[in-house]
């Protein structure tokens, strides 16, 4: 407040404002000036960033060499210009090759003192949609948990029962009747693998975080994957040398990268096939922990992209639940399991699929023991 003051005041009076240059350039959204004729007449900093150009080269332009003609971000600015009133839109997806796709939330409005001119501001919205996401994913990570409590309950305990019952039968019966019993035995066998894979999702004994080393931990799913489900797989490691370990639970870390590697690999079909592993470090996101003040910094990314067929979309919505899955053989219960441990971290999950390109964003916390340890010395 002191500093805003004595920014704002001198002794001899009121100090000129910064300049509104300076002002834009300092936002974090896309500030952009087109004119009556679809020119660039403005673009802040943000925007050089977002639409990745000078604003020397692209004013002057027209605004179809950013935004595709055929956009909804583009049909906000016809109706400002034809309505002369300020209109905002949330969440429209603004595709182009030179950006890539994204969704953005766009506000635009007329300028009464220059009738040739319309303001657009673009804001990004894969902040704010992450959250709403992760919601869900947590969501779908705590039913999981008390479905296994259940399932532990009702059903293993008289499973045990009856497969007790049919092995006793087995060992009386003619022949022709041992193979039913056996078939009962079988069967009960094949469940009760399913509820105990469904065991790791009720919250038993509390597991223990230390520092991880993401690297290992990819490259050890790699060597699994190429002996076993992945040997049809181009991988392509794309990693920062530099990252810092992750606070986390080293196996089921890899019970995360596992069935994540394993979906992109199974998603693969053709030769051809390529799963790129990357780790960043991203400064400066920040989350806010619904329903609370605390925001959380979860710097590390670990991205899976794998170029099959993409998630069909009408499944996008709830694959993390359990037993979603498209897969003769599958049980859906991976991405189930991936939810609920990176919910246990902390952590997030992001999903941009479409065909030929999949990625699945996992941010985590970092370890800052190490950090804490040196600041005491
Ligand atoms: N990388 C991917 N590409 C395409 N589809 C995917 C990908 N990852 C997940 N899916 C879709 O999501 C569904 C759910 O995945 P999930 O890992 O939970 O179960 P599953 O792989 O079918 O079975 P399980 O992992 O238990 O063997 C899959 O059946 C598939 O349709
Ligand atoms: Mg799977």
């Amino acid at each position: 407040m002191a500093k805003m003051a004595s920014l704002m005041t001198t002794p001899r009076g009121v100090a000129p404002p910064p300049d509104f240059e300076s002002i834009l350039n300092a936002l974090a959204s896309t500030v952009m000036v087109i004119s009556i004729d679809d020119t660039i007449s403005y673009l802040n900093n943000a925007g050089e960033q977002f639409f990745q150009g000078s604003a020397s080269h692209l004013t002057g332009q027209g605004i179809s060499s950013l935004i595709p003609t055929d956009s909804p971000v583009l049909a906000v600015l016809e109706q400002v210009k034809n309505n002369g009133t300020a209109v905002s839109e949330y969440g429209l997806p603004l595709e182009t090759p030179r950006i890539g796709d994204h969704l953005v939330n766009v506000h635009a409005s007329p300028l009464p003192d220059h009738p040739d001119f319309v303001v657009l501001a673009i804001q990004e919205r894969s902040i704010a949609a992450t959250i709403d996401r992760q919601l869900t994913h947590r969501g779908a990570a705590r039913s999981v948990s008390a479905l296994a409590a259940m399932l532990a309950h009702e059903v293993k305990n008289p499973l045990s029962g009856i497969r007790g019952a049919a092995q006793l039968l087995e060992d009386n019966a003619s022949e022709e009747d041992k193979v039913l019993a056996r078939l009962i035995r079988d069967e009960t066998d094949r469940i009760v693998a399913l509820v105990n894979r469904m065991d790791i999702f009720s919250d038993g004994v509390p597991v223990v975080h230390q520092a991880v080393n993401i690297h290992q931990v990819l490259g050890r799913v790699r060597k699994l994957g190429e002996s076993s489900f992945a040997k049809h797989v181009n991988f392509i490691e794309n990693y920062d040398p530099s990252l810092p370990s992750v606070l986390g639970n080293n196996d089921q870390l890899v019970q995360v990268f596992l069935n994540l590697i394993k979906n992109a690999a199974e998603a693969i079909s053709e030769p051809g096939g390529e799963v790129v592993l990357t780790t960043a470090y991203k400064h400066g996101v920040r989350f806010a922990v619904p329903g609370s003040n605390s925001r959380i910094h979860l710097p590390l990314m670990v991205s899976i992209q794998d170029n099959g067929e993409g998630i069909p979309e009408n499944i996008q919505g709830y694959m993390f639940d359990a037993f979603v899955t498209t897969k003769p053989e599958g049980s859906g219960l991976g991405l189930a399991l991936v939810a609920k441990i990176i919910d246990d971290h902390g952590g997030i999950i992001e999903l941009d699929s479409r065909p030929s390109k999949t990625i699945f964003h996992v941010m985590l916390p970092m370890d800052t023991s190490a950090s804490r340890k040196s600041k005491k010395q």
